[in-house]
């Protein structure tokens, strides 16, 4: 009894936890990118930097001892440092339950995290309630760095995993994300691994003048909403150099995100790379101005999806160019999806979302179905301007089709499958 009222709670902390996130947000101002033109690949000790080694805090790297007050104590001590400092992770295990990296810090310059061992986290669930594993919060330059990798040991889980993404109502627990970026600008997220998140491995929110780079992020094809990088309420976001392998998608970009580069991103096994769900909340506001380059897609359910829900609210997502991509057996390669959770033969209202200003440049590959070109838009707000240039998508031996509703694509250059007629 006692345990089912504990649970009860637990479910309400994140309960409302979710709905707070849900709510009308508006994306920060990004202010000048301080990492401009500056090689932030390069990871030198500055002149006096203090090392702040979580080990002199009490650390344990057994990977059993619970090491999350020696993590926050260290935090504390080179984040409020007032000379530059760096907070270390050095080799081996080290066990950390649900924690803040809060900010804002006072060094001089963008305070480092350097990851060399692997950071575990704590199986209870009930450890959880603030939502997610660990949480940098309100920090303007963060540089977190190393070759380490975050071990979210997402495994017992995603048994209990409650499917928000397919919920119409916000009221759904998420699992805990394994890094989770909330007001953060001027972040530089590089050379880490993440493996088996009980939720996200990465979730931007409410930041800008993000860069991700040189990540490896993986979890099995079967662990639910384990979505690689998850975009919201974001400006100004750099992904390259990347590899996602996971269950869900391996980037989402929903509402109020807008500047996001992807380049040299490999994605797969994974739903592929998503714009949506959209429409789901009231007061969205638009997904604007993406761009996803030289980017491979293997063995996924989708490669470029935009999905929107049919009778719900209204949003957009607007100049979004795919270029120089290539699919390796993807069923839905090019997918636009405005009766997400609803098809085949949909009855609801159309979606009010609208999408236009969409570029699919040198789309080419191989697909597992028959239709690999598959759009279909909103009967009340068809989509616009979409051009597809140079698409080249095979089935082995067997000719692809082309499904079109509600929109009038402008083709230009081959295009294999045949156009919509
Ligand atoms: C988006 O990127 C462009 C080009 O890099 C830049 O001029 C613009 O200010 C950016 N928008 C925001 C909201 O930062
Ligand atoms: C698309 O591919 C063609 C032929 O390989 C190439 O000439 C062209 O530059 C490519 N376009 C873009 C935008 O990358």
């Amino acid at each position: 009894m006692a345990v089912a009222k504990v649970f009860v709670v637990l479910i309400l902390c994140f309960a409302i936890v979710y709905y707070v996130d849900a709510g009308p947000r508006r994306r920060p101002v990004a202010g000048p990118d301080i990492y401009k033109g500056k090689n932030v690949a390069k990871d030198s000790l500055s002149p006096g930097e203090k090392v702040v080694n979580v080990m002199s805090f009490g650390a344990k790297p057994d990977g059993k001892f619970d090491c999350t007050q020696a993590f926050m104590d260290g935090w504390r001590a080179a984040c409020k440092s007032n000379v530059q400092a760096r907070l270390l992770i050095p080799q081996g295990r080290f066990l950390v339950s649900s924690m803040f990296f809060a900010g804002p810090c006072l060094t001089p310059e963008p305070i480092t995290i350097q990851v060399v061992g692997t950071v575990v986290a704590t199986t209870d669930i009930s450890e959880y309630e603030n939502g997610e594993w660990l949480m940098f919060e309100d920090i303007a330059g963060i540089k977190l760095i190393g070759g380490g990798t975050f071990d979210g040991q997402g495994k017992s889980a995603w048994e209990f995993h409650q499917d928000c993404e397919s919920d119409p109502t916000n009221t759904c627990v998420r699992s805990p994300s394994s890094l989770y970026f909330n007001k953060v600008t001027n972040g530089v997220i590089q050379n880490i691994k993440s493996v088996d998140p009980k939720g996200f491995h990465i979730f931007v929110t409410n930041s800008a003048n993000i860069r991700l780079r040189l990540l490896k992020l993986s979890a099995p094809a079967t662990s639910p909403n384990t979505d690689g990088l998850h975009i919201s309420h974001s400006t100004n976001v750099k992904i390259s150099k990347s590899s996602v392998e996971t269950g869900d998608d391996c980037v989402s970009m929903i509402q109020a995100v807008s500047n996001v580069t992807i380049n040299r991103l490999k994605c797969g096994p994974g739903h592929g790379i998503s714009i949506g769900s959209l429409g789901k909340y009231p007061d969205e506001q638009e997904v604007n101005g993406v761009r996803v380059k030289s980017c491979t897609l293997t063995g996924t359910t989708n490669g470029l999806r935009f999905k929107a829900w049919p009778d719900k609210y209204p949003g957009a997502a607007s100049d979004i160019s795919f270029t120089d991509i290539t699919m390796e057996n993807v069923k839905n390669p090019i997918i636009i999806d405005q009766e997400y959770q609803c098809s085949p033969n949909c009855k609801k209202k159309p979606s009010l979302v609208k999408i236009k200003d969409v570029a699919y440049t040198n789309i080419s590959g191989t697909t597992t179905s028959q239709i690999a070109v598959d759009m279909r838009c909103s009967k009340q707000f068809p989509c616009q301007n979409i051009k597809l240039q140079n698409i080249d998508l095979k089935l082995g031996p067997t000719p692809v089709g082309s499904r079109c509703a509600n929109i009038k694509p402008i083709y230009v250059g081959i295009q294999r499958p045949p156009a919509c007629p």
